[in-house]
């Protein structure tokens, strides 16, 4: 039985991390949580049958010794939280973003390999069936030379949380949401070595707004970008956009997708396709089937498979972190620059 203690009692930690381990009562016993806030914790507790609450890492970690620890707080504090836990010799299951910055995700994943601990980030759509297609049958698509990770919202500045503050939380849409279809693409493409990086970036909506699909917020304290737009320029010569918004005059509300284009065939990521052109008409080839999956439970029980040993499982390592925190640091230096970004 593995003893698991959460850090940080918000939503994720109680509908994704909680919810997880509650569903295994033979494998986890659910001992600590740690939130500065007692009355939060507490009541995290109550509801999710944790048995204690803290408001120090150093005292939990100490009074409890767990096996495992999730950290879910705000990505601010991620670093901070995971080189405690490593340091005491537990596996972590970060939230994403891996860190801050990239030195913060090589120190992570440097320090789990010397503590010979798992280290994985909740990279959670790359377990879907449509991924998990799409990367078994990547060969139909021959060299893939173009690719787009998309992940845009018309009208959606979260209203809750941190999501508007750079300061806790590193950056806007980019770090919070384009990361994930980041992911995904680089996982597909078996993460490629990166020559460059260029991006531009705005800020155009939520400083004058102060309402959207997601609820409200005060335009004085936002802080991060409305929208991104970048480019990966890859040494085998191919190159991976990014484009990435909270606030931006699309049509559609929402657009989550990654688009691979090879010199066989294409594909996308949702709805999960391949197809080629037969003489001017398409043709699909192969498609995702709809199984209805819990794709961040595929994720914590992949993390929780790797801890017990099983070599199928497989995770966002801390090699991929530290990646994919560098791509993410070098688009916003991109931005802000207003300039190419050698690697
Ligand atoms: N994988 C996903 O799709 C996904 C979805 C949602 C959130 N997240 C990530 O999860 C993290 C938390 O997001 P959330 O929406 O649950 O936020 P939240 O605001 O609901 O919860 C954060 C909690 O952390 C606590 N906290 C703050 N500082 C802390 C510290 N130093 N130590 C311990 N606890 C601390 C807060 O009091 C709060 O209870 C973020 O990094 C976010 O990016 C990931």
């Amino acid at each position: 039985m593995k003893k698991v203690a959460i850090v940080g009692a918000g939503q994720v930690a109680e509908k994704v991390h909680a919810a997880y381990y509650q569903t295994k009562p033979e494998e986890f016993l659910l001992a600590a949580v740690v939130d500065p806030d007692l009355a939060r914790g507490e009541l995290f507790c109550q509801n999710n049958q944790f048995q204690k609450a803290y408001t120090s890492i150093t005292e939990m970690l100490t009074a409890e010794q767990p096996d495992i620890v999730s950290v879910c707080t705000p990505n601010r504090f991620h670093y901070d939280s995971v080189m405690s836990a490593l340091e005491a010799g537990c596996s972590v299951f970060c939230e994403k973003p891996p860190a801050m910055t990239s030195v913060e995700a090589q120190n992570m994943w440097k320090r789990a390999e010397e503590k010979g601990v798992v280290l994985a980030y909740d990279f959670q759509h790359r377990y879907s069936p449509e991924a998990q297609m799409l990367k078994e049958n990547i060969a139909l698509l021959g060299e893939i030379y173009y690719s787009e990770a998309n992940a845009l919202r018309r009208s959606g500045v979260p209203g809750w949380g941190n999501f508007i503050d750079k300061a806790l939380q590193g950056g806007g849409p980019l770090i919070d949401y384009g990361i994930h279809m980041l992911d995904t693409a680089l996982y597909l493409l078996d993460f490629p070595k990166i020559k460059a990086v260029s991006a531009y970036q705005f800020q155009k909506i939520g400083t004058k707004k102060n309402q959207g699909t997601f609820g409200h917020w005060d335009p004085a304290k936002y802080t991060v970008e409305d929208s991104l737009f970048g480019t990966l320029e890859f040494e085998h010569g191919g190159i991976l956009r990014i484009n990435t918004s909270f606030a931006l005059n699309i049509e559609p509300d929402k657009v989550l997708d990654v688009q691979l284009c090879g010199d066989q065939a294409g594909a996308n990521l949702y709805p999960g396709k391949i197809y080629l052109d037969q003489a001017g008409e398409l043709e699909i080839i192969k498609e995702a089937t709809h199984a209805e999956n819990n794709n961040h439970f595929t994720s914590i029980d992949n993390f929780c498979r790797k801890v017990a040993g099983d070599p199928q499982a497989m995770i966002a390592d801390g090699r991929q972190g530290y990646i994919i925190q560098k791509v993410i640091e070098t688009l916003y230096q991109s931005a802000e620059i207003g300039g190419k970004v050698e690697l």
